[in-house]
């Protein structure tokens, strides 16, 4: 198993804290530069990331590019010791190349070419804007890729988004013949006889639009994968001229918060290291708990998509966003608490967007270490300091592992899938939600998590849980069996085995290509109406251990029995008696299904059962109240143990499994706890293995 990993540069191996610095915007601005250097030094920030829209700065006119401002500034870092994430601007491009080239703005998918503007918005097949884009990389990659303040290359920014210009119609049906390789297949796998939609030539087949075809599923799932494809292969275009002159130096791009628009899990492959930009909305309500846990949850899968390396933090709001519903300000400790969040659960950097708040444009009230006031005299300013100083003393933590036992798939495809289908409750899958649901029940224990796609190997945990596996792709059902059967523990819910890869339903009896494995057929399902419920009941003396009964709401469904054994049964309706929770014993292991959607006292008490039972690891192994969580990171032979509280009350914590040193303190921590509101503790034993 791996403790420590290896650092993703030699040339500096601390905690990275800085941000997105665009020093573009101030150079008319004597003074500005050398300030930020002083405020950044003050920080104790180590890292920013340069030129991300920059294109203009760097090619004013097409074909004549201005290195002097970037030249400078790198140099001037490098001799104070912070270091670069070098962008490529992809991001944004000229007006001057838009006018000239219309070929390199987007077409929507009204077929409406856009208008030069915002950013974001390029054809990532257009033949012009990809040799325009090679031209700009090489030129970087000649001037810089040795430079010694440089880190790492940041591709782009947030790629996401498609375009439906003829050449990316193209490249789709090249894509789909080579999938296919004949019509007949395809239409097959789209089921195209229904509504008589069967396509006799490629050249009919369209990207979806919304004035002209939307219901074929197959041809939904495939474009989204087309688009996932092609973004990588715009990617790769990228990273090409930058491997040629450097091979070592590694290239990143930074990804969104459960981004729906890309398959991640794949295009985790291609990134040298993960880096991913959180903007949590804390304190929209006075309960942070759920947006701490769909945090925690995203880190996890981050982290998750290298199996397990750590990533980078590449952005984050030291205060307020101003693209959000409202714009609240972390209350105070919130900043060093998200900060240390995203750094418990794997995390080797905190940055932000952006260094300085610009003067104009749509972001000038956007959170941003330095303020307009331009000084360090706020409050913002000094959050930023405690959190330099903080991770100033974690050097320790970087590279170090974390090794859940338990997974939960959370994958994109069946995202797609599961949320296109026309279906019972189309006012809401709640798939998202749904996951986190489950996630909850063991972050509030403490227990560490792995979030995967249903592709990832499942050998290495006690426990997989997959919510709503609505899709289930050609081998994963087989998987899935293996690890039972070997002794694995694998829980399964309602809506799940149901389609294929191409959303084709399984013949012969849901969930599929799970049903032997969970020993049940699910015959039916009902979405109920919001405020409706059921109950389920546990049997008496059933050998899991649970008692009482619990709501089920929004989806139940009927299933038999087919060699599982039922743990709770339905006690309303028509489907009175019918089983509710099962479990199944296959080979060495255990599976079980939620045949209803419970409530939150359900995951808690049902997952503290199974972990309890399987003896899952915990962080610690002591109460942890409402909104308290504890969290590890391991070399092995020290672990480093984080304890949260996202409540805006005090709470104490018995400190078990040994003797703790407070890191930031460097003093012997009591055995008890004290947690102020919005704490964070960061704390050193002697690992348990
Ligand atoms: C994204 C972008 C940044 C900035 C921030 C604002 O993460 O990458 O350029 O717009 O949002 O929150
Ligand atoms: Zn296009």
């Amino acid at each position: 198993m791996i403790r420590k990993w290896t650092p993703f540069s030699e040339k500096i191996t601390k905690m990275l804290h800085g941000a997105d610095y665009n020093p573009e915007q101030w150079l008319q601005y004597p003074g500005v530069f050398e300030e930020d250097i002083r405020l950044m030094k003050l920080a104790n920030c180590n890292v920013m990331s340069v030129g991300i829209f920059s294109w203009m700065a760097l090619e004013p006119n097409e074909g004549k590019f201005n290195f002097d401002w970037l030249d400078f500034v790198l140099d001037t870092f490098e001799k104070n010791g912070i270091y670069v994430f070098l962008a490529t601007p992809s991001g944004a491009r000229p007006a001057w190349m838009s006018e000239k080239y219309p070929e390199v703005l987007r077409v929507g998918p009204n077929r409406r070419r856009n208008l030069h503007g915002l950013r974001h918005n390029h054809c990532f097949t257009s033949p012009v804007y990809r040799e325009k884009v090679k031209i700009m990389n090489t030129k970087l990659a000649e001037r810089y890729s040795q430079h010694r303040a440089v880190i790492g290359w940041h591709i782009s920014n947030e790629y996401g988004g498609e375009c439906h210009c003829n050449y990316c119609q193209d490249a789709f049906r090249t894509w789909l013949k080579d999938k296919y390789q004949t019509i007949d297949n395809l239409n097959h796998a789209w089921w195209t006889t229904f509504w008589s939609h069967t396509f006799t030539s490629w050249s009919q087949i369209e990207s979806p639009a919304s004035h002209g075809e939307t219901m074929v599923h197959g041809l939904n799932l495939d474009w989204k994968r087309f688009v996932t494809d092609q973004t990588i292969d715009f990617y790769r275009h990228e990273i090409a001229p930058l491997k040629e002159k450097n091979p070592i130096l590694p290239t990143t791009t930074n990804f969104m918060e459960a981004f729906e628009g890309l398959n991640y899990a794949k295009f985790a492959k291609e990134v040298d290291f993960v880096s991913w930009d959180s903007y949590p909305k804390w304190h929209f309500t006075w309960d942070d708990v759920d947006v701490a846990v769909w945090t925690a949850l995203n880190h996890d899968m981050f982290r998750s998509l290298k199996n397990g390396q750590p990533f980078m933090l590449m952005e984050s709001t030291p205060s307020l966003t101003n693209w959000q519903e409202i714009s609240k300000l972390k209350r105070p400790g919130m900043h060093l608490l998200s900060s240390i969040q995203a750094v418990a659960h794997g995390s080797n950097s905190v940055q932000y967007f952006q260094w300085r708040k610009s003067r104009g444009g749509s972001e000038k009230f956007h959170g941003a270490v330095i303020d307009h006031v331009a000084n360090e005299n706020t409050r913002v300013f000094k959050d930023v300091m405690e959190v330099g100083e903080a991770l100033g003393m974690l050097d320790e933590i970087v590279d170090t592992s974390i090794e859940p036992e338990v997974a939960i798939i959370f994958d994109t495809e069946n995202r797609w899938a599961l949320k296109d289908a026309q279906g019972p409750r189309n006012i809401g899958m709640g798939y998202e939600d749904t996951v986190k649901r489950h996630y909850k029940a063991f972050w509030e224990r403490g227990i560490p998590v792995d979030v995967i796609d249903m592709e990832s190997d499942l050998q290495k945990y006690k426990l997989v849980v997959a919510p709503m596996l609505y899709m289930v792709k050609g081998g994963v059902g087989n998987k899935i069996e293996e690890f039972v059967t070997n002794g694995g523990n694998f829980v399964a819910t309602y809506w799940s085995g149901v389609v294929d890869e191409n959303d084709l339903c399984f013949l012969g009896g849901f969930p599929g290509p799970l049903r032997k494995t969970l020993g049940i057929w699910s015959e039916e399902i009902e979405g109920l109406q919001d405020g409706d419920t059921n109950t389920i009941v546990f049997s008496k003396n059933n050998n899991f251990g649970l008692v009482g009964s619990y709501v089920a709401y929004e989806l139940c469904e009927l299933i038999h029995l087919e060699g599982a054994q039922a743990l709770a049964f339905y006690r309303d309706d028509f489907y009175e008696g019918r089983p509710a929770i099962t479990v199944n014993n296959l080979g060495k292991g255990k599976s079980y299904y939620i045949a209803s959607r419970n409530k939150d006292q359900f995951h808690s008490d049902f997952y503290g059962q199974l972990t309890k039972q399987l003896g899952v690891k915990r962080t610690i192994n002591s109460e942890l109240p409402y909104g308290v969580t504890a969290q590890l990171r391991t070399d092995g032979e020290k672990d480093f143990v984080f304890l949260f509280n996202f409540s805006t009350n005090v709470y104490s914590v018995e400190l078990t499994d040994g003797v703790y040193i407070d890191v930031r303190t460097g003093e012997d921590a009591p055995s008890t706890i004290e947690l102020s509101p919005y704490e964070v503790k960061i704390l050193k034993r002697t690992a348990i293995l």
